[in-house]
């Protein structure tokens, strides 16, 4: 039996959209859901295995999907990502730019060369994937770049990471003001800790025990650590019509965590 055509119902419907990160955790989650809401999704990630694993999943589910491999820090890898997914989807409305790693470290204990990468994959990704997305979102837009609650407050041991992401915040609002005109809005989500590979290497990079990491992440007013879901329906408001009014934002998505102190 001929899989149903997602494409002609929800909220993205007949969109096109781009994933960097798509291969695992908020970016993977945000794919499904772009997809389930009619957008045809390129999946672009240095992770060949799961990014593939992805992309047959939507397939699979009657949605179209590419994967196209691509490391951000590279200027022709994102290039090559834009340029696939025009030849492919012959548009581009959405641009979530999600891909990042984290490194919890101070600045004294930090190489150059982990605070060089940290800076290249989290904000000259960003940086890379927009320069060749936005001259071909004929169509105005949404671009969304993932930021961090550590955009907006500094954390303990994680320099690098929280430099990166309060770029990235600022970032969104130079490219909102630049590129309101053209029709294209550009929105920062900031997630709190959520559960996905990279929390577990958070604790790694710390050496604490996981599940003391995620026991002591989930003290917040919602009482709980988020759910990569969580994350990606906060992006579909952002790439949806149902936010036309909304651009150079910041969408906090941690169940209250930088709502302020506790009594
Ligand atoms: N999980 C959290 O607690 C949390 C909190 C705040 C912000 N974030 C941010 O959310 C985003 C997604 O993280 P996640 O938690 O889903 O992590 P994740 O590790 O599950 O996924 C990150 C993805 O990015 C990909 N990636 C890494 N380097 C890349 C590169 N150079 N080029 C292309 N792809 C690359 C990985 O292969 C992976 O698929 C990141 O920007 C992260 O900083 C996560």
């Amino acid at each position: 039996m001929a899989a149903p055509d997602r494409t002609s119902a929800g909220s993205l419907a007949g969109k096109v959209a781009v994933v960097t990160g798509g291969a695992s955790g908020i970016g993977r989650a945000t794919a499904f859901l772009f997809a389930e809401e009619g957008a045809a999704v390129t999946v672009a990630d240095v992770d060949a295995v799961q990014a593939q694993q992805t992309v047959q999943t939507i397939i699979d589910r009657g949605s179209r999907a590419l994967y196209v491999r691509t490391d951000v820090t590279s200027d022709e890898a994102c290039q090559n990502a834009i340029t696939r997914t025009i030849e492919e989807f012959s548009y581009l409305d959405v641009l979530f730019n999600n891909a990042g790693i984290i490194h919890r470290t101070s600045v004294p204990n930090t190489a150059e060369a982990d605070w060089d990468r940290v800076m290249a994959v989290n904000v000259k990704g960003v940086y890379l994937m927009s320069k060749y997305a936005i001259p071909v979102m004929a169509r105005g837009g949404s671009i969304i770049n993932t930021g961090s609650g550590w955009g907006l407050v500094g954390g303990h041991d994680a320099a690098p990471y929280c430099a990166s992401k309060g770029a990235v915040v600022q970032l969104t609002r130079a490219m909102a003001i630049d590129h309101g005109a053209q029709g294209l809005r550009v929105n920062c989500v900031c997630p709190g800790d959520t559960d996905t590979p990279l929390l577990a290497q958070e604790a790694e990079q710390l050496g604490i025990n996981e599940q003391t990491f995620r026991a002591q992440a989930a003290v917040r007013p919602i009482g709980r650590v988020g759910r990569p879901d969580d994350v990606a329906r906060a992006v579909l408001y952002l790439a949806s019509e149902a936010s036309e009014f909304v651009t150079g934002a910041t969408l906090v998505v941690d169940g209250g965590g930088l709502a302020g102190q506790a009594p």
